[in-house]
Parts: C-alpha cells; structure tokens; sequence
C-alpha cells in the first residue's frame, strides 16, 4: 500500500450516524478483523489492557434498549422522544464494538513499575483511542459505516451484568456500525499554519 492510499483510507473514516442492516460482509469476517486489528494495536509495555466485546442481532439491540433505559431517569421528559430517535438510530445499524480497558492490568502495571505508576492509566486509555480508531478504520475499509458513542458509565452496570463481563472490565466507549445509508457531510479542517511546525 503507498502512504497516498493509507491517507486515502484514513479518509475513508468517518462518524456515519445514517446506518443500517444492508451489510454482505458476515459477522465471522466482521469478527475476524476487528480481532485481528485490535491484536495489532500497540499498548504500553505490550501490556494488552484492551479488551471487547462485540455485539450483533438482537444482543447489538438491546444494548441500545438498556441504553434508553439508563437514560430515562436522566433525561428531562421533554427531550426523551429524541434521546430515544437517536438511539434507535444506533438501534437501526449491524453491531456494536464495546471497547473496555482491563483495570487489574493496569493496576498491576502501577504497581509494578511504580515510577510509572500515574501513567498507566493515561497509557491505557491513548490505546483505547489508538486500537478504537484502528477498528473504525478498518471497518470503514470493509464497506461498513460507524460512530463512536459514550455512554459509560450511565450503561456500566447493566452491560456488565447482560454480557457477564468482569467487574475489573472498564467500559470506555460503544463503537456502532453497519450499512452506510448516508454519507458524512464534508469535513472542515482548522489552518494547518495554526496546527503544525516543521524545522530544520
Ligand atoms: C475521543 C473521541 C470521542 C468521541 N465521542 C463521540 C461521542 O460520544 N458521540 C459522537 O457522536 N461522536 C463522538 N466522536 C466523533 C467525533 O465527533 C468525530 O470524529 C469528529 O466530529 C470528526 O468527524 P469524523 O469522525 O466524521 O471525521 C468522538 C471522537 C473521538 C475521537
């Protein structure tokens, strides 16, 4: 691949919030690369603290009903019925990448190497971001669409408790995907004069 095509793909990415079923890819090959990529993605000290769980069909579903019913009390009333529109979009995709970090890893890591010990965590979550995005990628490159979402820790409870992940298990974001019902607007992009410096 030259570096235009790897810019090219990393363009390709970006938060589609229009999502739907209509995917050709099957679910074992939309696992096996999200697996792959997430093994490829570097960690701190190689210590692997991210860990996922991948939801399709009505498990995808129902995370975004757990979701609306987290919200409920939350929410003043009068903004419910939108709350609720924007998640049946996330509803309306193919799955959901939920992204956790394992935190006795990083405990361990803190005490361990106890210099480092106010950096493991900050490490942990740069690797969320990094393995987050290289999923998003990648998925962007296999046809799918994605957004990423946040709703830990409002959901952390209950998704623990549905998909009996452990309690060590932090949650860090939901990653929903699926067909590409419509594009992302175009992109703005602030100056690149106020964004980068080059010497030498
Ligand atoms: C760390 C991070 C957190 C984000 N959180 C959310 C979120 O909670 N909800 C959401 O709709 N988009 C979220 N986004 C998506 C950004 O809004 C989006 O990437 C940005 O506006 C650029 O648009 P693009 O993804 O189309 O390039 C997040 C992105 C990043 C990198």
């Amino acid at each position: 691949m030259s570096t235009q095509q790897f810019l090219e793909n990393l363009k390709l990415r970006r938060s589609i919030y229009s999502l739907g079923k209509d995917v050709t890819l099957s679910k074992e090959d939309i696992v096996d690369l999200i697996e792959g990529v997430v093994k490829e993605s570097p960690t701190a000290f190689n210590s692997q603290t991210q860990r996922v769980v991948i939801l399709f069909g009505q498990d995808h579903e129902k995370l975004w009903d757990i979701t609306a019913e987290a919200l409920k009390p939350l929410t003043p009333a009068e903004a419910y019925p939108n709350t609720l529109k924007k998640l049946d979009s996330f509803k309306a995709g193919f799955g959901t990448v939920l992204f956790f970090e394992d935190h006795d890893v990083v405990k361990n890591l803190q005490e361990q190497f106890t210099l480092y010990a106010d950096n493991f965590p900050v490490w942990s979550e740069q690797a969320s971001g990094l393995t987050t995005e290289n999923v998003w990628v990648s998925l962007s490159i296999a046809g799918l669409g994605a957004n990423l979402q946040h709703y830990n820790p409002v959901i952390d409870e209950a998704v623990a408790k549905e998909w009996n992940t452990p309690a060590n298990w932090k949650l860090r974001s939901q990653l929903v995907f699926g067909s590409v019902q419509a594009e992302a607007p175009e992109k703005e992009y602030m100056d690149d004069a106020d964004r980068f410096k080059v010497f030498g």
